[in-house]
């Protein structure tokens, strides 16, 4: 049975920039929904008692219920945890600050180019920011709940160390059909310790891949935390 981890914060915790209201109801509602339908959807399949990363691996092969819910499951346990009270840590420091700068040329230009991708994502779905095989950032979106680390077609692809949910239940309460101002009041709540602490999770992935893919050929894979209980 997979559970829904506890808000790492109180519900206000987000204010001004996320009402308490829109988190108490986008975690204890529509989280717990996904949570409750991912173990539905999985229940007397072979799925069940896999870990996350098996089961995106094989998620081609099974009903989009499980997909949609599997995705709504993972990807909110990674939002709540790479967002926080503003301040505690609002710039990115170090190996990851370096990276930032490196793929995107600055940290300004790396934001001119998340929000690009959460404005452009039309309809329900999220933008990320993915580690690469090569170690290299990338930006990019998907639809619906998929998820860069899901074994389906798309060119959203890549270890998940930031995103952003642009569904409107994240936002509507606050700000109706201004995403536009969720997007650019979003960089205000993000933990950049957690997104350097995932980036180190990130390259650690590839690594073990790597040298497991080296002594077994290719039916080795590395562990994926994929915004899982992380810390
Ligand atoms: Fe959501």
């Amino acid at each position: 049975m997979f559970e829904l981890p506890p808000l790492p914060y109180t519900y206000d915790a987000l204010e001004p920039y996320i009402d308490a209201r829109t988190v108490e109801i986008h975690h204890d509602k529509h989280h717990a929904a996904y949570t409750a339908n991912f173990n539905a959807a999985i229940k007397d399949t072979p799925l069940q008692g896999k870990t996350v990363e098996e089961i995106f691996e094989v998620i081609d092969q099974y009903p989009a219920s499980v997909r949609n819910n599997a995705g709504g499951y993972v990807n909110h346990n990674l939002y709540w945890q790479v967002i926080g009270p503003k301040g505690v840590a609002p710039k990115p420091m170090g190996m990851l600050a370096d990276a930032i700068n490196d793929s995107f040329g600055s940290f300004e230009a790396f934001k001119e180019k998340f929000a690009a991708a959460a404005m452009g994502r039309f309809g329900s779905g999220w933008a990320w920011l993915v580690v690469e095989a090569d170690g290299k950032l990338a930006i990019c979106s998907t639809a619906n709940q998929d998820n860069p680390m899901m074994h389906i077609d798309g060119t959203c692809k890549g270890y998940p160390i930031l995103l952003i949910d642009v569904w409107e239940h994240a936002y509507y309460l606050g700000y109706q059909n201004k995403r536009a101002d969720y997007v650019s009041n979003f960089f205000n709540i993000i933990n950049w310790n957690m997104v350097e602490s995932l980036y180190a999770d990130a390259l650690m992935y590839y690594a073990t891949k790597k040298q497991s893919n080296t002594q077994h050929k290719d039916d080795g894979h590395g562990g994926c935390s994929c915004g899982h209980s992380h810390h």
